[in-house]
């Protein structure tokens, strides 16, 4: 991922400046998707300009900060072809990559430091899809068969 599209709501505007400063230090390029001001505004819109941004392949992925992150991945799982996860610690977020290839990372401004959410972000940036048998299982999510039958 070297084009990342980032987006958060009022409660994740210092945090996501924090992030961008972070991405910009390490030689990615950002796509700033809003919120631009501290002003009381509305988590889906700044989740679907993201995950429009990823699902288009304008971004190769995406982050959303909001208060806890939960809503921002709600919204953004509701746009095809996108896989996003709330991570509060960076295991899962490098485990997400791997294991179920997520296009977008949310966490919570509430809920995460700006250290521990700078640690989040490159443990989720630092891994890649594995592929193989986790292939058939990110496949199953959008309709594919799967290594194995369902019993009924
Ligand atoms: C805003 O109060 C809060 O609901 C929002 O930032 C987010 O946490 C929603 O999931």
């Amino acid at each position: 991922m070297q084009t990342l599209a980032i987006g958060c709501d009022h409660v994740g505007l210092s945090l996501k400046a924090a992030i961008v400063a972070h991405l910009i230090e390490n030689g990615f390029t950002v796509m700033d998707k809003g919120t631009t001001s501290a002003t009381r505004t509305d988590y889906p819109h700044y989740a679907r300009a993201v995950s429009l941004a990823v699902a288009s392949g304008e971004a190769d992925g995406g982050i959303l900060i909001c208060g806890t992150g939960v809503g921002m991945a709600i919204a953004a799982n509701k746009v095809a072809g996108i896989r996003a996860v709330v991570c509060s610690e960076p295991y899962s977020a490098q485990l997400s990559r791997q294991h179920n290839d997520s296009n977008i990372l949310a966490f919570g401004a509430r809920v995460v430091g700006d250290a521990l959410a700078k640690m989040i972000v490159d443990g989720w940036l630092g891994a890649t899809f594995e592929g193989g048998r986790h292939q058939a299982r990110v496949d199953a999510i959008s309709g594919g068969p799967g290594n194995t039958e369902m019993a009924s």
